[in-house]
């Protein structure tokens, strides 16, 4: 024990006197990997024909691809695609999530949002995972995009908008490695150049592309030289060209082969490397610890959660919880007091509609009173009137009787 160092207040290094096996605790944790499997999910995004299926079928030496994409699609999709690759006892469950038309419509300036929409719909998956009260992530696909391959148009000139748009909004969401697509294109010098400019652009645009990382001794120096050459100039082919004795993967030329494993004649072999040989596991973590956190920790904040309340002091999840329900509780309340000031209004306005109405009706029925009233009126003037008059027929009828009964008389008598 007089070895024991006191490291700080109450934590004491103890000299071990035999052995306990908490050493194999890598070993455990490797095995228990090995046998969940790995996951890794590609996105490639470039315009259609750029060379996207050659390069993932030359990176798995698969045989992937189906059909060419047409040119006429109105939008821009996604193709995803699952498979599972062996290599010795490892299996890896590789997903590649390809653009389908990227680059093909007159109106390029939505291109992006299906793009954008689909990383963000893998994290939101993991969240509600995350947020469920009975979480399985050991069956739990995660399709959370690891790396984006960006497939740069090899024009040598510059990048076009529509790679700065694309990449300007999704650089915070995705480790985004840029790509000089079919640089067998391109001559050695205008690729050199071609390179600088488009890291100048990239810089100069605020675009944060995928930095390898420097902090690992076993990896700094490498690390440290990748991150010079990008981005990549990659040339796919599964074409077995011979040169001199070997068959080699490449591309013949009436002037020769390109060697697509060649690390003079393109960058394929780095990339591969960087990918699945050296950074794969800093690409998953880097997606969980960066990208995912940001993507969580904003929905989550507009969720209304939070972790200081405005005193600085913790918040517990109770008290946001109970917070948020009386804040519910209160629209709804607002809300019910609105919509019976509405309904009551709405009553009013009804009910005084309904009276004028009836006021108008009311006002018809006296009017057509009174001149009914008048007409009866005239009727019966006109009907004593002719009264009038039949009974002065009569009279006159009477009189001119007994005058005619007179004048026979007087004739009798004379
Ligand atoms: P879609 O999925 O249809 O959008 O195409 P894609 O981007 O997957 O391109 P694909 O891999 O189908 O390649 C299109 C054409 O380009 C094919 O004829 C390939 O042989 C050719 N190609 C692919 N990679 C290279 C390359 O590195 N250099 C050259 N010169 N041609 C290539």
């Amino acid at each position: 024990m007089n070895e024991d160092i006191q490291k700080e207040d109450n934590i004491r290094c103890l000299t071990l006197l035999g052995h306990f096996g908490f050493d194999c605790l890598p070993h455990q944790l490797m095995n228990k990997s090995v046998q969940q499997g790995f996951f890794f999910n590609i996105l490639c995004v470039g315009e259609t024909g750029i060379g996207k299926s050659t390069l993932i079928d030359t990176l798995f030496n698969t045989n992937l691809k189906d059909k060419k994409s047409s040119h006429f699609y109105p939008n821009v999709g996604l193709k995803i695609q699952t498979y599972e690759l062996q290599e010795s006892n490892i299996q890896l469950n590789l997903t590649v999530v390809k653009t389908v038309g990227y680059g093909d419509q007159i109106n390029k300036e939505a291109s992006y949002q299906p793009i954008v929409d689909y990383i963000d719909a893998q994290f939101e998956s993991y969240l509600q995972e995350e947020l469920k009260i009975k979480r399985s992530f050991v069956d739990y696909h995660d399709s959370r995009i690891h790396v984006c391959l960006y497939f740069i148009s090899p024009t040598g000139h510059s990048l076009k908008s529509l790679d700065l748009l694309t990449m300007k909004n999704i650089d915070s969401k995705v480790n985004i490695i840029p790509l000089i697509a079919k640089a067998d294109t391109i001559s050695k010098n205008d690729l050199q150049k071609f390179k600088c400019k488009i890291m100048s652009e990239l810089i100069s645009n605020g675009i944060q592309i995928y930095q390898l990382p420097t902090d690992d001794e076993a990896t700094m120096h490498v690390n440290t030289s990748m991150n010079g050459l990008l981005p990549f100039a990659v040339v796919g082919s599964m074409d077995e060209v011979k040169v001199g004795k070997r068959m080699v993967r490449g591309r013949q030329y009436p002037w020769g082969v390109l060697q697509v494993e060649n690390e003079d004649h393109c960058d394929f072999v780095k990339l591969r490397d960087v990918l699945l040989y050296t950074n794969m596991e800093d690409l998953k973590e880097q997606t969980h610890t960066w990208h995912y956190e940001r993507y969580r920790c904003s929905k989550l904040q507009k969720m209304g959660f939070t972790d200081v309340g405005p005193d600085n002091q913790p918040v517990s999840f109770q008290e946001i919880y109970e917070a948020k329900r009386q804040e519910f509780l209160d629209q709804c309340q607002r809300e019910e007091e609105e919509l019976k000031q509405k309904f009551m209004q709405r009553v009013k306005q009804k009910e005084t509609a309904f009276k004028e109405a009836e006021k108008e009706l009311q006002d018809k029925f006296e009017h057509l009173k009174r001149v009914q009233q008048k007409e009866t009126m005239k009727l019966e003037e006109e009907r004593r009137q002719l009264e009038e008059e039949i009974i002065d027929f009569y009279k006159m009828k009477a009189a001119s009787g007994t005058l005619q009964t007179q004048g026979c008389t007087n004739i009798r008598k004379d």
